[in-house]
């Protein structure tokens, strides 16, 4: 009987050699490689912390404000702008009471950073002072307890402008991001269905 042990050990770790030494250089090109491109890319990155000043445009105003980069949309409006119609109900938005309009885009507050929104324009529900769809909701009775009513506002105001036309399925649909605990959908759609050419 041939005894193969001794060139089947010699065959493995030879293979193990060469797999550690394949390997070795393998890790040490992608570390040189991952240097590389770390050092072109961080030429663009900027790290940002502590406080600055930027400027919001808020209800056609501008106004100086000092943030942390951790600071939403929300924060601000609320704590330094004294504008507290939009709601701090859900970080992330789901309940669509902090909706406010970004450039003319319905977007929850609560999930903006403020330093991201310097620049643009921000309408909240007290630029709607006047407006047609607060008086509907009045009109149509249309909010209860009224935690989610300036969301709702903000949110129909944005639709009309894109939706003038809407029919009552398509209004239903488009405020479906926006949540109410005391149930008064039908009434909210009442008072939308009232303003929309279509909906009639
Ligand atoms: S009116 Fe109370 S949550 Fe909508």
């Amino acid at each position: 009987m041939r005894d193969t042990s001794k060139n089947q050990g010699s065959k493995s770790a030879f293979t193990r050699r060469a797999f550690f030494k394949g390997s070795s250089a393998v890790a040490a090109t992608a570390a040189l490689q991952g240097q590389a491109a770390l050092g072109e890319d961080d030429q663009g990155t900027q790290v940002v912390s502590g406080s600055q000043k930027i400027t919001l445009q808020v209800n056609g105003e501008e106004h100086q404000v000092s943030v942390e980069p951790r600071d939403t949309l929300l924060d601000v409006l609320r704590y330094q702008l004294e504008l507290t119609g939009a709601k701090p109900v859900s970080s992330d938005g789901s309940s669509g009471a902090s909706t406010v309009m970004i450039d003319g885009k319905p977007m929850a507050a609560s999930t903006m950073l403020a330093v991201a929104c310097a620049g643009k324009e921000v309408v909240t529900v007290e630029g709607l002072v006047g407006d047609e769809v607060p008086a509907a909701f009045v009109e149509h009775d249309a909010q209860q307890c009224g935690f989610c009513t300036p969301g709702f506002v903000v949110a129909v105001r944005a639709f009309l402008n894109k939706n003038p036309d809407a029919s009552r399925e398509e209004i239903q649909a488009g405020l479906n991001g926006n949540i109410c605990r005391c149930g008064t959908y039908a009434n909210v759609v009442e008072a939308v269905v009232s303003l929309a050419k279509g909906g009639k």
